[in-house]
């Protein structure tokens, strides 16, 4: 169930759109559905509130042909969500599994779980449910006297002596599907909230005569539910605790200062790195052994090698960094950026979509767009190739052991040969030989430099 707007996250985005760890909570609940083992035969993700968002946000993260939508066109509550699904899967019986998206550290050995008893017990609805210290929120599990299901109350609709039952209701189910489509059209909408709860169901298949077992959860913090940005930041911090915690103790990492660090739990990093305070790393990041990340530095979705330099404040994007590198402070790398090992980049340097070649240098204050540079090369403070003529993006390709003077101006197309050497404020227009020296505005041939 994904339909709804999450009123309580005071947003204008869909709250199952809101991100954990950099990834939207509908993503954990579908994951964990199709991780099942013994898996389902469609997983089917109930939209409503910004559906065509929620639906490509599924669609860029799982290719998985059993993944489906059905759309709920109007927020009537939890169980007219599940009545829209009921095309899909009212002709043929089978169990339908029900899990909620806003609940995102359920694992599917849970859900496996709940699965498994609710064929145990041979139920008509099985429930899942957890014994909370702050039920505040929830709806609670009613017993009878003898422990047994009676039904589930909402907070809303709860009594204050029901409000001290610490059993809620985790939100996640197993139904008989002929049962549970036969009840939903008996359903009504009559409580607090006005909605159309899927919760009254197992209280009214009870009434019938019918089986209501319970699976209660080991676990009370796989079934949180996020309803409020307090909620979510308490996961947020959670699950950042946990991937730290993990990567002290297991790959031997170390934090300055941990509480102060963000760290995606899809990053790998080895060990003996050192990272400093305010250093945020994304997505599925690696970071090699024996590297130093120095404060003010977010990296997102890229590779690091090894013994790998990283100064305060850079900023690197989907680029990848060889061995022995040194970065920053202050540098820029982005689109598919390369550096191979023992390249340098230092202060206020911007690489975009260019590979620089082993043991080559931009030390200082430089602009490196659609670029190749070979190895061993030095790039002199200020350098910029002028990639872009205001249509178009043109490459620069610079050889090996070139020098390039402070201030040259590189108009791409262009191409400047090996061991070539540019004069400071060179602006060069046309391509430069290898072993050439060039000089002026535009920039023209000196000498031949080959045998310097
Ligand atoms: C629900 C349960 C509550 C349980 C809690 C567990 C109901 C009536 N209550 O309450 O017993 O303790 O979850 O976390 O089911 N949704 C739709 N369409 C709708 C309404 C909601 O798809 O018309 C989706 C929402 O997007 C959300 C999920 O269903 O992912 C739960 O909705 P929410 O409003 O958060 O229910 P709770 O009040 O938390
Ligand atoms: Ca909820």
């Amino acid at each position: 169930m994904a339909a709804g707007l999450g009123t309580r996250m005071k947003s204008g985005k869909a709250k199952v759109l809101h991100e954990l760890d950099g990834r939207p909570l509908v993503n954990y609940v579908v994951e964990a559905a199709l991780a099942l083992a013994l898996g389902p035969k469609s997983v089917c993700v109930i939209v409503g509130h910004q559906s065509e968002d929620v639906k490509a946000a599924v669609n860029a993260e799982f290719a998985d042909e059993r993944v489906c939508f059905a759309l709920q066109e109007r927020q009537l509550g939890t169980g007219d969500a599940i009545n829209c699904t009921r095309s899909l899967y009212c002709n043929e019986p089978s169990t339908v599994v029900v899990l909620t998206g806003d609940v995102p550290l359920i694992t599917s050995q849970t859900i496996r779980s709940l699965i498994d008893h609710h064929k145990g017990e041979e139920a008509a609805a099985t429930l899942l449910s957890v014994r909370l210290k702050d039920p505040h929120g929830y709806g609670r599990v009613v017993r009878d006297p003898q422990g047994a299901f009676s039904r589930i109350v909402e907070q809303k609709d709860a009594t204050e002596d029901e409000r001290l039952i610490d059993e809620i209701n985790a939100g996640f189910y197993c139904f008989d599907s002929n049962k549970l489509y036969s009840a939903l059209a008996e359903l009504s909408n009559d409580n607090a909230q006005g909605e159309f709860y899927l919760t009254d169901i197992p209280g009214m298949l009870l009434v019938e005569g019918e089986k209501i077992a319970i699976y209660v959860a080991p676990d009370p913090q796989e079934v949180e539910g996020v309803n409020d940005r307090r909620q979510l930041a308490t996961l947020e911090h959670a699950m950042r605790k946990n991937t730290i915690d993990k990567l002290m103790l297991e790959s031997g990492v170390t934090f300055i200062d941990p509480s102060s660090t963000y760290i995606s739990s899809r990053a790998v990093i080895g060990r003996d790195t050192v990272i400093h305070p305010n250093v945020t790393i994304e997505g599925e990041s690696v970071i090699g052994e024996d590297c130093v990340i120095r404060s003010g530095t977010r990296i997102h979705e890229s590779r690091i090698g090894n013994s790998v330099e990283i100064r305060d404040n850079c900023l690197i994007r989907d680029s990848e960094v060889g061995d022995e590198c040194t970065l920053g402070p202050m540098a820029h790398l982005r689109g598919h950026a390369v550096m191979l090992d023992g390249s340098k980049v230092g202060n206020f340097v911007e690489l975009k979509k260019t590979k620089l070649g082993h043991g080559s240098k931009a030390s200082h204050l430089t602009y490196l767009g659609d670029a190749t540079i070979g190895e061993d090369t030095n790039i002199g403070a200020g350098t910029i190739t002028c990639n872009y003529d205001g249509k178009n993006k043109h490459e620069t390709h610079i050889g090996d052991r070139v020098k390039i003077g402070s201030d040259t101006m590189l108009i791409a197309p262009i191409t400047v040969g090996d061991r070539a050497v540019t004069g400071a404020g060179s602006v060069v227009t046309k391509d430069v030989k290898e072993s050439t020296l060039v000089a002026g505005v535009p920039a023209r041939k000196l000498r031949d430099i080959s045998q310097e």
